[in-house]
């Protein structure tokens, strides 16, 4: 990387990051919008490695600044907080080579609008460098309600849970039936001088030791492979489904989960449903890769009116829109954007998604209830309310692969075999006498 590319990077972090962390922007489109600016892979994997670390490890860098400037940057200076955060990753969590971080990011000063900064950037980052970042509770990341709220749902492993959202998360794969097989795939991965270990009681999966971009992975323009943490992939061992059942996946974009179970079984007669038109061309893309196919219909699907013929579904999947508290690791501006009126909507929200999914439902037909929260208003306190008013409804319980019980389903906590956070639950509806 040139001096000037260096420091073109450093100036695109500070962006992302001030428009993340200030302005109420979200970081994948953040990413997705700066990203193709950068011409060079390594490049692009620095400037979303620096965004990624630095969101991740806010808190250290907050009780950097409030200890060691006597007035710490305010609103106006979101550039200048954001450039000082991006720096304190690249020295501390990303461990680069101290000389040419620091330069790159003090020089990223000065197109910033901010010569006069220059030094502050450099003394500060020097003494980063010399020193680390002080320790903070990584509970300080998450806004004081939603902590309070974890800390109730989880008195016992609340303080894990805000640990394990700090981590990096290891890169899982999926590897696809219908190609090839696992030890196959993970000698190719071998032969590119990749290294993947089998995971404990999933199937299809491999982790990787270290991150590589994705087109490094042999055949996955092919399908042969797909990103997918081990937590998601568990949600295809909920079902078990016959050849040729009529399921419904009711909120499938960008399309992993309808992906897999299409891989476990193609003569699915799968309908994937999404409001949002735009992720679900993601579905259509995702399923065209891996070699199946579904129809896909963009509708709310709370509104089985609007887009359902009346044959009733063998199995349902709702994948639910949910607070994603689960994967704070792979989503860490999660914490800058949540308010408590997004959980009470959610809760609202899941709620007529059940309804919908009982109503399309069979009799003696499964519904699958996932989401990737960890709170209990959305996962057991959503299906207990949701059993109360369904008398048809009962929980067919999942095994311990899926996590510790929580009320009528069960909840992988982030970290725990390496995995996200998530909720599990199986129902089934009564058969008609
Ligand atoms: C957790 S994501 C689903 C992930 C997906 N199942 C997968 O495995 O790739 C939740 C999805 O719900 C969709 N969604 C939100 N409200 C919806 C609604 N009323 N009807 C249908 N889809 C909805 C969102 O657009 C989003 O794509």
């Amino acid at each position: 990387m040139t001096g000037q590319a260096g420091v073109a990077i450093r100036v695109l972090a500070a962006r992302v990051l001030d428009a993340v962390m200030h302005h109420g922007c979200s970081l994948k489109a953040e990413l997705s919008a700066t990203l193709p600016q950068v011409a060079d892979a390594r490049d692009r994997a620095l400037l979303e490695a620096i965004c990624f670390s630095a969101l991740r490890q806010r808190a250290q860098a907050d009780a950097a600044l409030r200890q060691w400037m006597p007035k710490p940057p305010g609103p106006r200076d979101g550039e200048l907080r954001a450039l000082l955060h991006a720096g304190f990753a690249q020295l501390t969590a990303l461990q680069l080579a101290p000389h040419a971080a620091l330069s790159a990011t003090v020089e990223a000063a000065r197109p910033l609008g901010r010569p006069h900064q220059a030094k502050l950037v450099n003394a500060l980052l020097r003494r980063a460098q010399r020193e680390g970042l002080p320790a903070a509770d990584a509970a300080m990341s998450w806004p004081a309600w939603l902590r309070r709220q974890v800390e109730t749902d989880w008195p016992e492993q609340a303080q894990a849970i805000f640990a394990a959202s700090q981590e990096e998360a290891p890169v899982w794969l999926r590897v696809n039936r219908r190609r090839t097989t696992r030890d196959r795939y993970r000698v190719r991965l071998a032969e590119a001088g990749i290294e993947a270990d089998v995971p404990d009681a999933l199937a299809d999966a491999l982790v990787l030791r270290s991150p590589v971009a994705v087109n490094a992975l042999p055949g996955f323009a092919d399908g042969d492979v797909s990103i997918q943490d081990g937590a998601a992939q568990a949600v295809a061992d909920a079902f078990d489904l016959p050849a040729g059942a009529r399921v419904l996946d009711m909120c499938a974009a960008p399309g992993g989960k309808a992906a897999h179970l299409l891989e476990r079984e193609p003569s699915l007669d799968l309908l994937a449903l999404d409001v949002d038109a735009r992720r679900l061309s993601r579905v259509r893309d995702t399923l065209a890769r891996v070699g199946v196919s579904a129809r896909t219909v963009a509708a709310d699907a709370a509104q089985p009116a609007a887009w359902w013929d009346g044959r009733p579904f063998d199995a349902v999947l709702l994948d639910a829109p949910c607070s994603a508290t689960g994967i704070v690791r792979r989503q860490p501006d999660v914490l800058l954007h949540r308010r408590p009126q997004d959980i009470t909507a959610l809760n609202a929200l899941q709620a007529r998604l059940l309804d919908a999914a009982w109503t399309v439902l069979r009799p003696g037909g499964t519904l699958v209830y996932a989401t990737c929260s960890l709170l209990a208003s959305e996962n057991a306190g959503q299906l207990a309310q949701f059993l109360a008013r369904r008398p048809d409804a009962s929980a067919r319980p999942l095994g311990p692969g899926f996590g510790r019980i929580a009320g009528a389903g069960r909840q992988r906590l982030p970290g725990e075999q390496g995995r996200d956070g998530f909720f599990y639950a199986r129902l089934e509806k009564a058969a008609a006498d």
